[in-house]
């Protein structure tokens, strides 16, 4: 079996895009590899203004992915810091980092237009220290949103500099895999659903939040009128109907929206419906799980030392390989 490995940000509480864009095939992929699933406290830091929720968010993520469907036994679930290897095998993969290509990465554009007062020196190497994630665990498939495919061509490209500056294989160079829906739109129909854009709906909500959060999703908007036709082609809440709905409501409110024949709030309230039903078990998972939180931490800290094991082994090649004395 091959090894996966992919992280998340403790975020806290998980919303539709992380779960449909990634861990989703968090998931599926454990039937087909031996898997590392890690939660990136460290990477975190580069950009919250304070460390006071990083506990909280850190066990709300844990629930979310254990009552998604990972399973513990079988998969390795940690927390970043707790594997400080990452830390060293990040300084010796800054050595073959043009700083130029850092710089140029459309994620650190993005991160320094949305956080300009806070450029701090480990936000320009955050690809760095991720590439150290995965090439710690010589994972060879990442699953990830596809907002996350800079990084990967990153680690990847740091693979070859590494092997070929000290003339060695010990780095793996790793695939992206990416689910059938890799990106994810917001309520507000255009940008990426994301928690710093407050545009998301989270898989752990009641059932009366979702209902909430979804009559607030942007349509088409050129159907202004009930009256008006719509356009399904370019409405985000059909998006949701292909992956919730059966494909005979699909079809339906297909042809319904473009003569007028279903109003935007009836389709909504189907689509929630739907949403509803489908989380359904999930949640009671969790509501299961959440009784116990002392448990997922043990979950996580089982996970630490298994994880440390593969990562000791990686740091003895690594080392060796540029010949430190
Ligand atoms: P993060 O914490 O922003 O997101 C976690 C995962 O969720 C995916 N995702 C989405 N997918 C589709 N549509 C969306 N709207 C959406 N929003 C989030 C992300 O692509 C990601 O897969 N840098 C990473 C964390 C990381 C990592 C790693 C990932 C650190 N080290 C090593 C893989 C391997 C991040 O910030 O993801």
């Amino acid at each position: 079996k091959g090894r996966v490995f992919s992280g998340a940000r403790p975020t806290g509480r998980q919303h539709l895009g992380n779960y449909l864009g990634a861990i989703k095939n968090y998931v599926a992929l454990q039937d087909e590899y031996n898997c590392v699933y890690c939660i990136v406290d460290v990477h975190a830091l580069t950009t919250v203004e304070t460390t006071q929720n990083l506990r909280q968010n850190t066990i709300e993520m844990a629930l979310d992915w254990l009552a998604a469907g990972i399973r513990p036994e079988e998969s390795i679930v940690f927390i970043q810091s707790h594997v400080p290897e990452v830390m060293e095998l990040h300084t010796y993969l800054s050595m073959v980092t043009p700083l130029g290509k850092l710089t140029d990465l459309p994620t650190f554009k993005e991160k320094i237009r949305l956080h300009p007062n806070n450029v701090n020196y480990g936000l320009v190497g955050y690809p760095v220290l991720m590439s150290a994630d995965i090439l710690l665990y010589r994972a060879s498939a990442v699953p990830v949103g596809v907002d996350q495919a800079p990084h990967i061509e990153f680690a990847r490209e740091t693979v070859r500099s590494f092997n070929f500056r000290y003339n060695c294989d010990v780095l793996v160079e790793p695939q992206m895999k990416i689910t059938q829906v890799p990106k994810v739109i917001g309520i507000d129909g255009v940008q990426k659903m994301s928690k710093s854009l407050d545009n998301h709906i989270e898989i752990a909500a009641t059932a009366e939040e979702t209902q909430k959060r979804v009559m607030q999703m942007v349509t088409d908007p050129q159907r202004q009128r009930r009256s008006d036709p719509g356009n399904p082609d370019v409405c985000n809440v059909f998006s949701f109907h292909k992956i919730f709905s059966t494909p005979e409501e699909v079809e339906m409110v297909n042809t319904e929206c473009r003569k007028a024949g279903i109003g935007c709030v009836d389709c909504k309230k189907m689509l929630a419906k739907n949403l509803n039903a489908s989380l359904a078990p999930f949640r009671a998972r969790r509501a299961e799980l959440e009784k116990d939180t002392d448990a997922v931490w043990d979950v996580l800290m089982d996970g630490a030392k298994r994880a440390r094991v593969i990562a000791e082994e990686t740091m003895t090649d690594v080392r060796q390989a540029i010949g430190l004395p």
